[in-house]
């Protein structure tokens, strides 16, 4: 995240040097890091991470759904829901800060602790069941090698820090930029349909606006959060009292309703959309766009989004006739890299 791109870059150039050159820059066996990527994928994808052996991070980080789950709130390790959609870790460590609405947290390390030590629900369940946890993992001969490996030279290396930092180098190589949209921004013209062509056309364009806020690229800029018109409860422009977004942080009446704009890398992929998985398809997704707001007509949270106060102009509504709508869906599957998500060396390891 905050290394970006030059990080990788700085990777890249280390490669290139040959095993001695690296060798001598980094005074490590593993400077790729293979080792912990490929701790960090076993735990990632291990039920034993959890205290009662039901969940693991890949529960809701699954990559059948690009990393998100398919839930419209995912349930934790004691059954109960989270109150939030779990978003695809595709490219996270590109965003300038993580989770829907808090801007403080911004690395993959600091993240870890809410689904490790969070307990209404308990996600993965730590709080109080740490050291049965992590005796559980040390004592598989599988687990022993592997850390061996990834942190060598450590007399007791099956603790919580190298977990962290074992899974976080997992995410760090979650990165995928070779959707057909990629390819056509690298030349390849034939990658796109001309519907899709026409689809990003509109997608950028000043009426529709979404690039105004979704970028695709990694732009370096401070995480963005806007109300999007999903709810209006009253004339503040409240949404349902358990998940206000940035608000709940802030206490400042005009982030009511203000969620991190998410990423629509794979966007097919990760329905239902929105903060609280509320939105069930990409259809009902652009006709709230379209209207420029969501109307719920019953309920206890009825009321009309397009009016709320805190939603952003940009939110205004738009013509969009079938073809229009046909071809931004059409550019909107063009950002799914179904290569990537097909690779081995992502996917359960216990599987293989
Ligand atoms: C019970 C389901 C669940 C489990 C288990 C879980 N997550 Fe998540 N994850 C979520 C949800 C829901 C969010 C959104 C949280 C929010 O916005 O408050 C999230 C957010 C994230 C994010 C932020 C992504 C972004 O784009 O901002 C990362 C990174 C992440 N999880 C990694 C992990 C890792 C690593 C594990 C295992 C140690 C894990 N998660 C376990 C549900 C889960
Ligand atoms: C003013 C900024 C803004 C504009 C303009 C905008 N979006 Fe969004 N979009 C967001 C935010 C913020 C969210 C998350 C809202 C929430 O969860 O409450 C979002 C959510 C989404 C989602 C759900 C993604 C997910 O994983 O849950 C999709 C799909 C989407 N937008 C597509 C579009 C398209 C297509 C357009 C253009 C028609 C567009 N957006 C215009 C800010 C914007």
């Amino acid at each position: 995240m905050k290394k970006g791109i030059v990080a990788d870059v700085v990777l890249l150039l280390f490669a290139g040097m040959g095993p001695g050159l690296t060798l001598l820059f980094s005074g490590t066996a593993d400077p790729a890091g293979t080792d912990r990527i490929t701790l960090g994928r076993y735990l990632f994808y291990d039920t034993r991470m959890s205290y009662n052996l039901t969940k693991s991070c890949s529960s809701c980080h699954d990559p059948q759904f690009a990393f998100s789950d398919g839930y419209r709130t995912s349930s934790g390790a004691d059954g109960y829901n989270v109150k939030r959609n779990a978003p695809s870790l595709i490219n996270a460590r590109y965003e300038q800060a993580l989770t829907w609405a808090d801007s403080s947290i911004r690395s993959f390390e600091q993240q870890m602790n809410f689904p490790l030590y969070n307990e209404h629900p308990r996600e993965l369940g730590w709080k109080g069941h740490e050291p049965e946890i992590l005796h559980r993992i040390g004592e598989l001969p599988l687990y022993r090698q592997l850390f061996q490996k990834a942190f060598p030279g450590e007399p007791a290396p099956v603790n919580r820090g190298n977990i962290i930092r074992a899974i976080t180098a997992f995410e760090e190589q979650l990165v995928s930029f070779d959707a057909p949209y990629d390819r056509y921004l690298r030349g390849n013209r034939q990658a796109l349909s001309a519907e899709a062509v026409r689809g990003m056309e509109l997608f950028n364009s000043a009426e529709l606006a979404c690039s105004s806020c979704h970028a695709l690229q990694s732009t370096g800029k401070p995480a963005a959060y806007y109300n999007t018109g999903l709810y209006n409860l009253d004339e503040e422009g409240a949404y349902p009292e358990e998940d206000q977004g940035l608000y709940d942080i802030t206490k400042n009446k005009a982030d009511k309703g203000k969620f991190r704009v998410p990423s629509l890398r794979n966007v097919l992929l990760t329905a239902p959309y929105t903060h609280n998985g509320s939105v069930a398809s990409i259809h009902e997704m652009l006709s709230i766009y379209q209207r420029g707001g969501r109307r719920i007509s019953s309920g206890e949270w009825s009321g009309d989004g397009y009016a709320n106060v805190n939603k952003n102009p940009l939110i205004k509504g738009f013509r969009l006739p079938e073809a229009d709508r046909q071809a931004l869906l059409a550019f909107l599957s063009a950002l799914t890299d179904s290569g990537f998500l097909k690779k081995n060396s992502i996917m359960n390891p216990f599987n293989q």
